[in-house]
């Protein structure tokens, strides 16, 4: 306590008063100066007896290539819309699965390419055409480019693509390629077990079409927008990665577990991409691609040596203010009148938060408007917002209104998209707009005109924090009807790819399907191109943004609850951190009655997220519009729990740097136990938290990892966990409980605001040994400083 107190005397803003209660056992014992043991946790790492054999070799090859294919390891072949008859399958050089009538690649894949010798850094084809009738591309090429100890890539590219090839001397992989059929595998250097091959499967490329595969595993798979990737021996999983209205943020990376380590996969792409996932962890890729298709490997060997090392360090730093509360308002109107007639319904809110948008829409109605008055009465509202300390976030959509100046501006760059040789125009909120290119060579002067633009509207109430929305780019106009040219792809990307522009609208030549999921990164760049020093939420990223996502068109219901969930979490382990999801869904689809207990539950998750913010459409549901009674105070309450645990998120995003909401397997990686687990995870280091992610639960069952031994209640304090042979816990629920541990020798910080003065409370779990010796540690960062580590 000493420390503390010391600091306090510099910091005015602290006060600190520990409070002892049964609960909350408080420090009271001065420890030895600075060197109080940082204690880390032994896992005891059990002998690993049920891991099967690599793949190659589980199943007969009795012939240079067999039909006798196990089920698990089959990849279709040819289209798969029809009833496949033995003689189909057969022409185009496939196995004939009489079953299922589908058509499979036999073992090695007749569609390969090879090496035949000699100096030649090119692989040719095996056979003329695909099995979708194409010619297949002569030449190809494969680059080994190898980052650094850690990460490599595998870069399938055209002849013509010069790309990075570096060496890396002393390096924690072996890469071995085969040229003859051509093949890669890479291996762990110390324990040579395999961590990608890609010999299982077909590798088949016409012009920007290519099919290919990879193993990472046959253990345990993680990843594809999801935390463990479960599937029995007769599902397979297929995937669509192409950002739309109902999935904008899922990137194609895997996280895979093999004999206790683990490693990591990112495909490197651009356009459509197709990802199955057959029961045996076969990962099969089909994918439209401009000049090339890259999976990068990391090493790990732990869950967060992955993301670390796949984020190549790229750690942005958060700020309290983006930790605090986030509100919006979502809807259709797109008129000045009624955003304001929206706004000043609603009653003077009544709980803090950080920032406000006003309404998401109001850029594209300032576009629209003409009358004065109107905008007048937005800027003098947004000022009043900026008075009482809030900040005003601005939602920036992508659409341009068609007819307005910035329209003007940009045809005259020729910045739009093109359908034929007319600007595309196609429907948000039923406007008519179009939609700019951001890769386009004159880009930069049309942001320039459009940040201009802004500032014109907000003059000295214009913003820092934005919010780049809707940028996948949603279009309501258009619907995707003709699968039939693409019949080499499955019926998923017909829904994936509605809604969003079409496909082959196109800029400077290119179809804008093969740069489709770079469109909200692309504008994210080059908005913080002009506006360097603002800070930027979007919902359509990739592997270059560090920005926080927002998730949007989430409807309330129990399913997506437990799905927002994991969103949440696949994110945290892909490397994305800071993701939201609105809090109690933003459709119109919402029933303050029917979805209390829902929307109260949803609540306590928000506030242990790494970004809480509510914003949707009508009815809305924020506290103060849930009313005074139990429903709104329940919100309140979730509310004034996350900020009294903010200081402790803090400390986990920018001192600990790692992710704030996690999945168990990032903490317990040796526990197969914790793998499945999306009901409960992990809040930093020390804190465990549990929802019910089914209706009318009265209990919940929660899994306490054996490796700790004791784990205490938050609220009560009583002990659990390994001691007691309690790691499967139930407990009685609490519709307004956030249900939460604290691990054994850690410390949390609980800070509450007592009439403008921070009290911290420390909640300490001491770890004691059976001399009762006991400890803990924690730290708690204030500002970019640390008020106190180690404990
Ligand atoms: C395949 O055959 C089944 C049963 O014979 C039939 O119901 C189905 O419509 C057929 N599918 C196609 C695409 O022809
Ligand atoms: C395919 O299965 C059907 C019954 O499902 C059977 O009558 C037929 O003989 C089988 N054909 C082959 C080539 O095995
Ligand atoms: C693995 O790589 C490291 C360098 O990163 C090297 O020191 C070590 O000797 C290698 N181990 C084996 C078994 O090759
Ligand atoms: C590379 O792979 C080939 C084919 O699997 C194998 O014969 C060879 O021994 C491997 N080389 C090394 C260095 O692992
Ligand atoms: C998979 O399919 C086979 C054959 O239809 C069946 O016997 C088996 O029970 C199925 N397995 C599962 C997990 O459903
Ligand atoms: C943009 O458009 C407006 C209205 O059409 C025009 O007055 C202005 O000069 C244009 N600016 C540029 C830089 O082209
Ligand atoms: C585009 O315009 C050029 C000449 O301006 C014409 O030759 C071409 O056919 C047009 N293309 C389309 C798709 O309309
Ligand atoms: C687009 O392609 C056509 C023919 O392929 C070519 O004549 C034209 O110059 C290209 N335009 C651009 C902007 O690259
Ligand atoms: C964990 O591994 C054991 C074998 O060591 C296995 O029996 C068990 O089913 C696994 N649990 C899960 C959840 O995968
Ligand atoms: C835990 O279980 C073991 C074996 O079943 C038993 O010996 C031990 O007494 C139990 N401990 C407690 C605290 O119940």
């Amino acid at each position: 306590m000493e420390f503390i107190l010391e600091q306090n005397e510099i910091r005015e803003d602290y006060k600190v008063k520990p409070k002892a209660s049964p609960v909350i056992i408080i420090w009271r014992k001065k420890p030895t100066k600075g060197l109080l043991t940082l204690f880390v946790f032994a896992i005891v790492v059990p002998v690993l007896v049920y891991f099967f054999i690599f793949d190659k070799g589980t199943f007969p090859v009795e012939d240079a290539n067999t039909c006798s294919v196990d089920k698990k390891y089959r990849i279709t072949c040819g289209i798969t819309d029809i009833n496949a008859t033995y003689d189909y399958c057969t022409n185009i050089k496939c196995c004939f699965d009489n079953a299922t009538r589908l058509c499979y690649h036999y073992l090695p894949s007749k569609y390969f390419y090879y090496n035949k010798g000699g100096n030649s850094q090119t692989y040719d084809r095996s056979l003329e055409k695909s099995p979708f009738g194409q010619d297949l591309t002569k030449e190809i090429s494969l680059t080994i480019n190898e980052i650094d100890e850690n990460n490599v890539q595998i870069i399938l590219h055209d002849t013509a693509v010069t790309v990075d090839s570096n060496q890396v001397l002393d390096k924690n992989y072996k890469v071995n390629v085969s040229n003859n059929p051509l093949f890669v595998e890479i291996s762990r250097n110390t324990s040579g077990d395999i961590l990608l091959t890609t010999a299982d499967g077909p590798l088949i490329v016409s012009g920007n079409f290519r099919e290919w595969s990879f193993q990472l595993t046959d253990q345990y798979l993680f990843g594809l927008g999801q935390v463990l990737i479960d599937l029995d021996e007769n599902s397979t999983l297929t995937k669509v990665i192409y950002a739309n209205n109902n999935d904008h943020n899922t990137l194609p990376l895997f996280m895979a577990h093999k004999n206790g380590q683990y490693h990591g996969l990112v495909v490197r792409h651009s356009g459509l991409l197709e990802i199955t996932i057959l029961p045996s962890k076969l990962v099969s890729l089909k994918s439209l691609e401009r000049e090339k298709i890259v999976l990068e490997l990391s090493v790990g060997p732990t869950p967060h040596d992955v993301i670390t090392q796949q984020r190549k360090g790229k750690w942005g730093t958060i700020d309290m203010k983006t930790l605090g509360v986030h509100i919006c308002r979502e809807g259709t109107v797109t008129t000045l009148k009624d955003i304001l007639s929206d706004y000043s319904q609603e009653k003077s809110i009544d709980f803090p938060y950080e920032s406000d948008c006003f309404h998401d829409n109001l850029v594209t109605a300032l576009r629209k408007e003409k009358s004065e008055q109107n905008i007048e009465n937005v800027l003098e509202k947004i000022k009043s917002l900026t008075d009482s300390g809030h900040s005003f976030m601005l939602s920036v959509p992508p659409h341009i209104v068609f007819g307005s100046a910035l329209y003007d501006n940009g045809t005259q760059l020729g910045i739009f998209y093109k359908s034929g040789n007319k600007t595309y125009k196609g429907q948000y909120l039923k406007n008519t707009v179009v939609f700019p290119f951001f890769k386009h060579t004159s880009i930069d002067s049309f942001v320039q005109l459009l940040v201009e633009e802004l500032k014109g509207y907000f003059k000295d109430t214009f913003p820092r924090d934005f919010i780049l929305n809707n940028n996948w780019p949603k279009d309501d106009s258009f619907v995707f009807e003709n699968y039939e040219n693409f019949r080499f792809f499955s019926k998923e990307i017909i829904d994936a790819m509605s809604y969003t522009l079409p496909w082959d609208v196109s800029s400077e030549n290119q179809s804008q399907i093969l740069d489709h999921n770079d469109y909200g990164a692309l504008q994210t760049q080059k908005f913080l191109g002009v506006l360097t020093e603002s800070s930027v939420m979007t919902a359509a990223h990739n592997f270059e943004t560090t920005q926080p996502l927002i998730i949007q068109n989430v409807a309330i219901s129990w399913v997506n609850f437990k799905k927002s969930i994991t969103q949440i979490l696949y994110n945290s382990i892909a490397g994305s951190p800071m993701t939201s999801v609105p809090v109690c869904g933003s459709t119109s689809d919402f029933d303050a009655s029917a979805h209390e207990a829902l929307c109260t539950r949803w609540y306590l998750m928000g506030a242990t997220a790494p970004i809480f913010r509510i914003s949707s459409d009508l009815p809305r549901r924020d506290p103060t519009s849930l009313g005074p009674g139990a429903f709104g105070q329940a919100a309140r309450r979730a509310i004034e729990v996350r900020y009294s645990l903010l200081y402790y998120y803090n400390t986990v995003l920018n001192q600990d740097k790692e992710p704030l909401m996690r999945p168990m397997f990032y903490d317990f990686p040796t526990d197969n136990d914790t793998f499945p687990l999306v009901d409960q995870y992990m809040v930093g280091r020390h804190l465990l938290v549990a929802h019910p992610t089914l209706p009318d639960r009265t209990q919940i069952t929660i899994y306490l990892p054996k490796a700790v031994k004791v784990w205490y209640e938050f609220w009560g304090g009583e002990a659990f966990g390994a001691w007691s042979n309690k790691t499967w816990v139930t407990l009685t629920l609490v519709d307004t409980d956030l249900v939460a541990f604290v691990k054994e020798g850690g410390i949390i910080p609980w800070v509450t605001d007592n009439q403008g003065t921070k009290l911290v409370q420390l909640k300490v779990a001491l770890k004691c040994d059976s001399d009762n010796n006991c400890d803990a540690e924690g730290s708690m960062m204030v500002g970019l400083e640390s008020l106190w580590r180690p404990w």
